[in-house]
């Protein structure tokens, strides 16, 4: 039994979040965690709101409300929406929390301690009408690189390009709109990042070998073209405040830390929330010292967020000198797209998760998104799309299996597991599939290749309509009842092990079926050893024993569902 540590990318607070960003970080986490599990490891899974820096104050000014006020409603909506997908994180916290603030200030004060951060001037855009700073998004503009009239000040929406606010051509206040700006000095915090290229190189060749292409080549791209020192405060009123020594900053009252600087570590600080709640120790998953050591921590995100962590993070970990666990596995996604073109938060283009569980459960979303996630390039989600594969795995490859299996033994068998009859050529068959197929379906999980565990896992379902067609328990009870007891009996076990290796991915449906079978919590697991010997699985529900019809799993999308989401949503 390993110890894992699992998190996702932080869903910034910004409102509910779109298909794309459930699919590319919180999802495949989930999936993972779950996978894990299953297979008999200790779990922590972490994720919380990413609620500093200036998405949330924008986002909160527009709804009228206070960042606070925001913040705390937009969390609660969050969660709610997260379970409604049976994300099973161990704790979901919020980066303006307590535990996040005092480890923020915390690694400053060590990195400062370790000649790692400078006060240094720099020139910002100013408002005059504002009467304010205008940092990362405050401030928009026609872009340098592209000509885009509506760039933020981070970064330009059109060619993808981090910018710094004071590229901007023609910039103008996006909280008043005002032009009336000017380009004034202001001091800030500076991590020294330059002085730690080498020991993050090293980190990062360490790692190198157990990370996807996708991870390296981000990582060693901003790693080749070189480091440079980051400000890491922002003149805002919102997020950590800067303190040195538990002091207030002279000079940095009205400063907070940067988003990009307090976020990472709010994996640890939802840990210490979910420490302080549960009464878990946190230490043991963080501090390398403290038992650490032999945890194994694995990171999901979409691609932009690379070079945050396999750079930045580290830089703050490795600078503090201090033993705190570094990430092992870092999973990174491609775009999933809406159509030909990108989901949007801002321009609220494409479903987001709220509406997406108004049309259909959980399960339906997790298995289309999980099947076509976009790990070795971007991938496009449409209706069509959607509906032909919810359609063909979920209702006539899986639910069709179980509805068929499950029926006819409460028909012909009284509700029971038949007890008559041996295995024969078709058994063995099925035997020899599961042979193969399931230490594949292993491997894909253990190598996190979660479109390969899918497609392996229907399969797997699909073997087993194979085998009842071959077995033909229906025409066989017609001359021999032991004969169609034993094509029943392999079939209900199937069903069983449908359920069992379907838990990482449709998790509520998995449970339906196990319920329904009388598959205790322990003989549930996906772990190598059990899942390897293939005809004792096929005869592992006792014999005897009562089973229930599980309840219908799926329902069919009809052409009429594809045009009326369409039109309600977009796309086509
Ligand atoms: O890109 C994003 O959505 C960020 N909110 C991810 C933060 S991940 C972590 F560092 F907090
Ligand atoms: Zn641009």
């Amino acid at each position: 039994m390993a110890r894992i540590l699992v998190t996702s990318a932080l869903p910034y607070i910004n409102g509910v979040k779109h298909l794309g960003n459930l699919a590319g970080s919180m999802l495949p986490a989930d999936v993972y965690a779950r996978y894990c599990r299953a297979a008999g490891h200790e779990v922590l899974f972490i994720c919380a709101t990413d609620e500093h820096g200036t998405p949330a104050e924008l986002a909160a000014i527009e709804a009228g409300q206070t960042v606070a006020e925001y913040c705390a409603e937009q969390h609660d909506i969050q969660k709610h929406v997260g379970a409604g997908f049976s994300l099973s994180f161990d704790w979901f916290g919020r980066s303006s929390n307590e535990p996040n603030r005092r480890l923020t200030q915390h690694f400053a004060d060590v990195l400062e301690d370790n000649g790692l951060i400078d006060e240094r001037s720099s020139k910002q855009v100013y408002s005059v009408d504002d009467k304010r700073f205008l940092p990362d998004r405050y401030v928009e503009g026609t872009c340098p690189h592209c000509g885009f009239e509506k760039a933020r000040g981070d970064q330009c929406d059109s060619c993808g390009t981090l910018l710094d606010p004071i590229q901007l051509i023609n910039p103008y206040s996006s909280v008043s709109g005002s032009r009336n700006v000017e380009i004034r000095d202001t001091r800030h915090l500076y991590l020294l990042q330059t002085r730690m290229q080498d020991q993050v190189r090293a980190f990062v060749d360490a790692r190198a070998r157990d990370w996807p292409q996708l991870t390296t080549s981000i990582a060693y791209k901003w790693l080749d073209e070189g480091l440079i020192d980051r400000s890491i405060t922002r003149d805002l009123s919102w997020g950590v405040p800067v303190m040195r020594n538990g002091k207030p900053r002279p000079g940095f009252e009205n400063k907070v830390f940067y988003v990009w600087f307090d976020a990472p570590i709010e994996y640890i600080g939802s840990t210490v929330e979910w420490a302080e709640a549960t009464g878990g120790n946190w230490e043991r998953w963080w501090r390398t010292d403290k038992g650490a050591d032999d945890v194994t921590y694995v990171e999901f995100m979409g691609k932009d967020n690379v070079a945050f962590h396999t750079v930045s993070f580290p830089v703050t970990i490795l600078g503090s000198k201090e033993p705190w666990k570094l990430v092992d596995k870092l999973k990174a996604f491609n775009w999933l797209n809406w159509y030909g073109g990108k989901f949007s938060t801002s321009q609220k283009r494409g479903v987001f998760m709220d509406k997406a569980l108004e049309l259909l459960p959980g399960d339906y979303w997790r298995w289309y998104l999980t099947a076509n996630a976009p790990e070795s390039s971007d991938t496009a989600f449409t209706w069509e799309h959607f509906k032909s594969t919810v359609n063909s795995d979920l209702n006539d490859v899986l639910g069709n299996f179980v509805n068929r299996i499950t029926k006819y033994a409460a028909a012909k068998f009284d509700s029971k597991v038949p007890e008559g009859g041996e295995p024969g050529e078709h058994e063995r068959w099925m035997a020899n599939e599961l042979a193969t197929r399931l230490p594949a379906l292993i491997a894909h999980y253990e190598a996190m290749e979660f479109r390969k565990a899918a497609a392996e896992t229907r399969a797997i379902w699909a073997a087993g309509n194979e085998y009842i067609t071959k077995a033909a328990p229906w025409t066989a009870y017609k001359t021999s009842v032991d004969q169609a007891a034993v094509g029943i009996r392999t079939g209900l076990n199937l069903v069983a092990l449908f359920g069992v290796i379907g838990q990482p991915i449709i998790p509520d449906t998995a449970t339906k079926i196990l319920e329904s079978l009388g598959v205790p919590e322990g003989n549930r697991s996906l772990a190598a050893s059990q899942l390897l010997a293939g005809d004792a699985l096929l005869d592992a529900l006792p014999r005897g024993m009562t089973i229930a019809v599980p309840p219908q799993l799926f329902t069919k999308i009809e052409d009429a569902h594809v045009v009326d989401w369409t039109q309600r949503f977009g796309g086509g």
